[in-house]
């Protein structure tokens, strides 16, 4: 990986378009090995993956999640939804799961520092990415859960697609910290 991590933070993209090209299995694995080496509150690691990158299952479980969030009262009539053109996954090829372990001080807030580390690893590969809450709550189905061998006490966090970009993805804007106090000796 040669890209220094600064530029990783400022030019990692939630990317919404990818070429059909696959992400090859060494790539996932150096994913993962970043994904890991996030801190953990007292390193217990809570984490642990599932790698789909069956397009047939992809489709099955974005349909599912579509088909969820056009049941949930709370965003019926949202058009996404009901096209049969929309993917949830961006036409990405691999999705990476993380999961948790229901247990220890911050499993969740866990899980979201090893998915930055993933991400911006990707970036550093010239891969990109996007976290994609729309979908977590459908892998919680029992039978979803089976097929994927996520285990009783272990749940999904967050899935996030991987693939290489097709094209370029502008920046999103951010407004400037803000800060409540900064305390600095003599002030
Ligand atoms: C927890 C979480 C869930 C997200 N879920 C989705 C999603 O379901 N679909 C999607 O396209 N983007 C999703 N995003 C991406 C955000 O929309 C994106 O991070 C935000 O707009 C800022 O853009 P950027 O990541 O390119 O900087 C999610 C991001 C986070 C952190």
């Amino acid at each position: 990986m040669s890209m220094d991590v600064l530029d990783a933070i400022r030019l990692r993209r939630s990317v919404r378009s990818y070429t059909p090209m696959p992400v090859d299995a060494a790539s996932v694995r150096a994913l993962l090995d970043a994904a890991v080496q996030a801190p953990s509150a007292r390193n217990l690691q809570p984490w642990s993956f599932v790698v789909i990158q069956d397009r047939p299952w992809l489709a099955r479980i974005g349909e599912r999640a579509k088909q969820a969030w056009r049941d949930d009262p709370h965003w019926k009539g949202a058009l996404a939804f009901a096209d049969p053109g929309f993917d949830i996954f961006h036409g990405a090829g691999t999705l990476v799961v993380i999961c948790t372990r229901d247990e220890g001080f911050a499993p969740i807030g866990d899980c979201y520092l090893a998915a930055e580390n993933l991400m911006l690893a990707a970036c550093g590969m010239g891969l990109a990415t996007c976290p994609v809450g729309l979908a977590r709550d459908v892998l919680q189905a029992p039978d979803l859960r089976a097929s994927l061998h996520i285990p009783d006490g272990e749940r999904a966090v967050l899935p996030i697609v991987v693939g290489h970009p097709a094209g370029t993805t502008p920046a999103s804007s951010r407004t400037p910290p803000r800060i409540h106090a900064w305390l600095a000796n003599g002030a």
